[in-house]
């Protein structure tokens, strides 16, 4: 099987950043309790490897009474910050610079008394962080039709969880802009998550189906997979090769692979090395046939009928 692997897959400089400064703090802070607050990303493997460091993960602030926190790099709201500085040994402050550029927006336009609106997932912990800088005054959306039910405010901010897919901010943008022409707009999609996007979407013009690596639960690589199959192509979310079927796989002549900004290179090396060693049923011209009969089922029937093809 042909594997084209995508070359922006894997960390991103924020995700890579608080691992480095997690395994720094581990080895300089030895015998000491550290543990960060709440799980430093959203990848089941590396934290099993942070445990083994003895990192633990906080999952409230009793947990973190006399110990060194990391604050992880999805940041967390400020009075959080005040309250685990009361309880723990000390922060280390793990927070993506561009996501505390985000806090900062929000914070300044928050004071001159903005409304904000945050396009992205309520429960996420980025999204947790960037509310308590909203001095209360922050609403989350998630679909360009619930701009619609906002009430008419004169003063209004719009920004994006920085992992947002930037097809449906973009949409959100547009009817935002209609209903608050002098609402201001802030596009704080970062731009690791931009890259991502736009290779996978590009590599779905080439390829028969997308395999995405990463954590069932990290945002970015749910995101990876939805512009994906936006694209058409049947797409495969997996954590690692053994989530995949062989059998299915060899339907395909060409695969592509990309990753969240939370995989570790060694699970993308794994699942690119599994396909590799997939011996595809057909030929580039009959995969064409399978893909486009895959691509009307796709747009007419709805994934999980193509998947099933
Ligand atoms: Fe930071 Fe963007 Fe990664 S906000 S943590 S560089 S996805």
């Amino acid at each position: 099987m042909k594997v084209l692997v995508a070359e922006t897959a894997g960390f991103c400089r924020g995700v890579r950043t608080a691992l480095e400064m997690t395994l720094e703090a581990s080895r300089s802070k030895a015998g000491e309790p550290l543990c960060t607050f709440g799980p430093l990303i959203h990848n089941r493997q590396v934290l099993a490897m942070l445990q083994e460091r003895d990192v633990s993960e906080a999952r409230d602030l009793e947990d973190c009474r006399d110990k060194w926190i990391i604050v992880r790099a999805h940041g967390i709201p400020p009075d959080q910050r005040r309250r685990l500085k009361d309880v723990g040994r000390g922060l280390i402050d793990a927070t993506c610079k561009r996501v505390a550029r985000v806090q900062a927006i929000i914070r300044k336009h928050a004071r001159k008394g903005y409304h904000v609106v945050i396009a992205g997932d309520e429960d996420h912990a980025e999204v947790i962080g960037l509310m308590g800088y909203t001095e209360g005054r922050g609403t989350v959306i998630q679909k360009p039709e619930h701009v619609d039910a906002l009430p008419n405010w004169d003063r209004v901010l719009l920004v994006a969880q920085t992992t947002q897919n930037e097809e449906v901010f973009r949409a959100i943008v547009e009817r935002f802009r209609k209903k608050f022409p002098l609402g201001i707009v802030e596009n704080t999609i970062c731009g690791a998550t931009h890259d991502r996007q736009r290779e996978v979407r590009e590599l779905c013009r080439r390829v028969d189906a997308m395999v995405i690596v990463g954590g069932y639960h990290s945002g970015n690589t749910v995101r990876l997979a939805e512009v994906a199959r936006e694209c058409g192509v049947p797409t495969y979310h997996v954590e690692t090769e053994k989530d995949l079927d062989p059998g299915r796989m060899a339907r395909y002549a060409t695969v592509g692979v990309s990753a969240g900004a939370s995989t570790p290179n060694w699970m993308i090396r794994n699942v690119v090395r599994f396909l590799e060693g997939i011996e595809p049923e057909m030929e580039d011209k009959g995969a064409g046939w399978k893909r486009r009969l895959e691509l009307f089922a796709y747009n007419n029937l709805g994934c999980s009928l193509a998947a099933g093809l």
